[in-house]
């Protein structure tokens, strides 16, 4: 059974402390089995990077690199994809580039990209939902100075929150099953949780790490307002009512609870599921953090010299639904579109499920895109910013341009609901000089 509502305080993940090495900074993570104390009175088997079910956070500052070892101590494959970042192809987790169980293996992120958060998960072949629902999920977060400057709020007032969903059986095991019945959420690996805040501002890093499905969150109480969203700060902020947040996405907001009552609450609810968490707000304290009116500009668009198509899809006709990207199921040795580096495209992404009704989920890596617009369904402010992942509702289709710059070799394309990735709904291109 589910614990009481708010009885139990939201923890907040811990900073991992880098070892400096020279121009870099380095971190070591196991990736190993364990248990965490979910609900009253059980313990869940789990996995889990580092020794808590919460992993702990990774704080990179643009431009200075960094190594995480991880350590494979499970009894079966895994590997870690930076969901968000530019990296080599080989440091992507691609599908069977895995760590093999007892085995170590070195992942280099040159972090030359803005700040924003990331988050990491597994990417083994066909087992990445699974992984992920058992714990393998974290926060990356990517510091620079011209953010640094901006006097957003920091520290304690900085606070990295991991939304997922998750189903139960009796004995308090994690059930991977049907994703309709996944209707608990945990905020930073608890249900529905509190969490105490000052009368004052914070910065609220939003992460949908739900191995399928959508959130519609909002805000009981007091003003969000969103100052970025997957790829960094937004040009301006933008106050939000309710946030639609697809698996994979990331929103950070400003919430001034310094606009509350001391002594007041705020719940962070969705619809379907509920409270979520509620902030209790304490008394009033000093807050010299501010929002400025405007951040900064985003990269300008280069000329698209390409146009592609990319058609999610299921095939139903077969025993076990297969998943389709351009009516094929994934292979891990084909390559389905060869990009020149440099290149700007514009992709054409459609849901090919209208009739069934399935939502899908774009995500592509080595690059951050713009959604450009959408045909069949309005914008949504969620489509703001730098993106790289992105919600495609049945029948419509999303233009979305990026460039694939900086880095050659293969990288993956998919829906992120990863039980639909994992049957085969994922594909790969190859950036070539
Ligand atoms: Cu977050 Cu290819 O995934
Ligand atoms: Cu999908």
């Amino acid at each position: 059974a589910a614990p009481a509502p708010f009885t139990e305080r939201m923890p907040v993940p811990r900073v991992l402390e880098p070892e400096r090495d020279g121009g870099l900074d380095r971190y070591r993570i196991p990736i190993r089995p364990g248990t965490a104390q979910i609900l009253p009175g059980l313990q869940t088997p789990v996995y889990t990077y580092g020794p808590d079910f919460l992993a702990p956070v990774i704080r990179a500052r643009t431009g200075r690199p960094v190594t995480v070892t991880f350590a494979n101590l499970l009894d079966e494959v895994t590997n870690v994809h930076l969901h968000g970042g530019h990296v080599p192809a080989g440091m992507d987790g691609h599908p069977l580039d895995v760590i093999q169980p007892g085995a170590k293996r070195d992942y280099t992120y040159p972090n030359g990209q803005r700040a924003s958060t990331l988050w990491f998960h597994s990417h083994a072949h066909m087992m990445e939902g699974e992984h992920t629902y058992k714990g393998l999920h974290g926060f990356y977060i990517i510091e620079d100075p011209v953010e640094r400057g901006m006097g957003l709020p920091t520290g304690d007032y900085d606070v990295p929150i991991l939304l997922r969903d998750a189903q139960f059986d009796a004995a308090g095991n994690l059930v991977f099953g049907n994703p309709a019945l996944r209707t608990t959420v945990l905020a930073n690996g608890k249900v529905q949780p509190y969490f105490p805040v000052e009368a004052r501002k914070y910065r609220i890093r939003l992460l949908n790490a739900a191995v399928e499905g959508v959130f519609q969150l909002t805000l009981d109480g007091a003003p969000m307002v969103q100052i970025a969203s997957d790829g960094g700060l937004l040009p301006a902020p933008v106050p939000r009512t309710d946030l639609t947040m697809c698996s994979g996405e990331r929103v950070e907001l400003v919430v001034d609870f310094g606009r509350c009552e001391p002594g007041s609450q705020v719940l962070l609810s969705d619809p379907t599921r509920g409270p979520v968490l509620r902030f209790d707000v304490g008394p009033r304290t000093g807050d010299d953090s501010r929002v400025p009116d405007r951040f900064r500009p985003l990269p300008v668009l280069p000329r698209a010299t390409n146009t592609r198509d990319v058609v999610l899809s299921f095939d139903l006709s077969g025993p076990q639904p297969v998943g389709l990207v351009n009516g094929r199921p994934y292979d891990p040795n084909r390559v389905d579109f060869v990009i020149r580096r440099g290149t700007t495209e514009i992709w054409n992404v459609t849901n090919g499920d209208g009739a069934m009704g399935f939502l899908h989920d774009f995500h592509m890596h080595l690059t951050m895109f713009r959604v450009l617009d959408r045909t069949g369904a309005p914008m949504t402010p969620n489509d703001a910013g730098l993106k790289d992942t992105v919600l495609i509702p049945p029948g419509t289709t999303v233009r979305v341009q990026a460039t694939f710059d900086g880095f050659l070799g293969r990288y993956a394309y998919h829906c992120h609901f990863m039980e639909h990735a994992d049957v085969g709904m994922m594909a790969q291109m190859e950036i070539v000089p």
